[in-house]
């Protein structure tokens, strides 16, 4: 018989339980990242990270909405964790204009304070896009990407993500500004053009925001031997 004894002995098992969970995947990662601030450039008057435009924020939705995270991370692992940095996941262009040209190194806590919602990820299906924006130059080339993955990659088993587009009828004399520049395949009826929408347009603005070309100097450990692909 279930006695008050034992449901009490049951209650601060229970609770102990909890407790210590809660304390380890919460109170501990909380009082070690969630004050993280910004810090100052050095040698710039910048800060380090900076902020993405409100219209890539607004493109965060839109990739959780669309699931990009079930098959992309967003996490350059250190080179002992993983081959992140021999795939060129943890490189971008040096955008302090300083030398070297490129920079290429893991990611770290205080490189995601400005995301509303982070996307880690933990699903490799498709390439790391930490630094996708150093790989697609342009908002043109994801657009055609995302209209038609196939375009780089015959065989590509990302989706489509059509729906972010709407063809439409050329209203001018020429296609409209932000019309896309697609290839033969993919190119619309003569006389209709295909734009992307305003969904369309905050995805492209979030990916283009996603390049981690500065340095963190307090949190990077210095250069990092990088391993060959013969040593992974
Ligand atoms: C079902 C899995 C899947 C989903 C969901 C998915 N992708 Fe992909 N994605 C891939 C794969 C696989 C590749 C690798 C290249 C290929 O096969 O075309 C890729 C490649 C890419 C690339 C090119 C990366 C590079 O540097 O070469 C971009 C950009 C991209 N995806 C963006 C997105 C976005 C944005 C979303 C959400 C709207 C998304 N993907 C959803 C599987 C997926």
């Amino acid at each position: 018989m279930i006695t008050p004894v034992h449901f009490r002995k049951f209650f601060f098992a229970f609770l102990a339980i909890f407790g210590f969970a809660w304390t380890g995947l919460v109170v501990l990662p909380w009082m070690q990242l969630g004050h993280l601030q910004p810090m100052p450039q050095p040698g710039g008057n910048d800060i380090l990270p900076w902020d993405a435009s409100g219209l890539a924020h607004a493109g965060e939705r839109v990739y959780a909405a669309n699931g990009c995270v079930y098959c992309h991370t967003q996490q350059v692992r250190a080179p002992q964790s993983g081959a992140d940095l021999v795939r060129g996941w943890g490189t971008a262009p040096n955008e302090s204009g300083d030398k070297p040209a490129e920079i290429t190194r893991r990611t770290f806590p205080r490189d995601y304070i400005w995301q509303g919602q982070v996307f880690l990820g933990n699903n490799r299906i498709g390439a790391d896009l930490t630094n996708v924006a150093a790989r697609f130059k342009d908002a043109n080339s994801l657009y055609r990407y995302l209209y038609d993955p196939s375009v780089l990659n015959p065989h590509s088993s990302m989706p489509a993500y059509r729906f972010l587009f709407t063809t439409r009828r050329v209203a001018g004399a020429a296609p409209a500004e932000g019309a896309l520049v697609l290839d033969a395949r993919d190119k619309p009826a003569p006389g209709y053009e295909v734009i992307p929408t305003s969904d369309g347009q905050a995805l492209v603005a979030y990916l283009l925001s996603l390049k981690k070309g500065y340095d963190l100097p307090d949190e990077n450990p210095g250069p990092v031997a990088m391993p060959t692909e013969e040593s992974q």
